[in-house]
């Protein structure tokens, strides 16, 4: 599994500083975040799942779309796993892990954060 850091993205928290705030984030659901890297944008979410955080960028690593269809929603009917809505791919959403569909066995790229006193900060 790979983990990439926002720094040197355009408009994106400098290390330490405040991407969101945890309490914004309902159970369940993810917010979405777009920096320009480069020539390219990177999309991230930030998933509140059982009480734990968890971020990624949004991008499946079987064709590249991003995961979900609908704002905020990334986690499959039963939300047992994160779904990307493309070709259905199921991925664990405490490691990334792609547990089932076209690219089982490969992950989710991580987002390096740090959470402090409520608040989800670039790491
Ligand atoms: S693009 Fe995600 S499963 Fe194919």
């Amino acid at each position: 599994m790979s983990k990439i850091s926002l720094d040197g993205c355009a408009g994106a928290p400098a290390l330490g500083d405040v991407i969101c705030s945890v309490k914004d984030i309902k159970e369940g659901m993810a917010l979405e975040f777009s920096y320009q890297n480069g020539d390219d944008l990177l999309d991230i979410f930030i998933l509140r799942k059982e009480g734990k955080i968890y971020a990624y960028k949004n991008t499946c690593p079987h064709a590249g779309t991003p995961l979900n269809m609908m704002p905020e929603t990334f986690m499959e009917r039963t939300e047992t796993y994160l779904m990307c809505h493309t070709h259905g791919a199921l991925f664990n959403y405490s490691t990334g892990e792609c547990v089932g569909g076209p690219c089982k066995g490969s992950y989710l790229t991580q987002i390096s954060i740090q959470i402090k006193e409520g608040l989800v900060l670039a790491a």
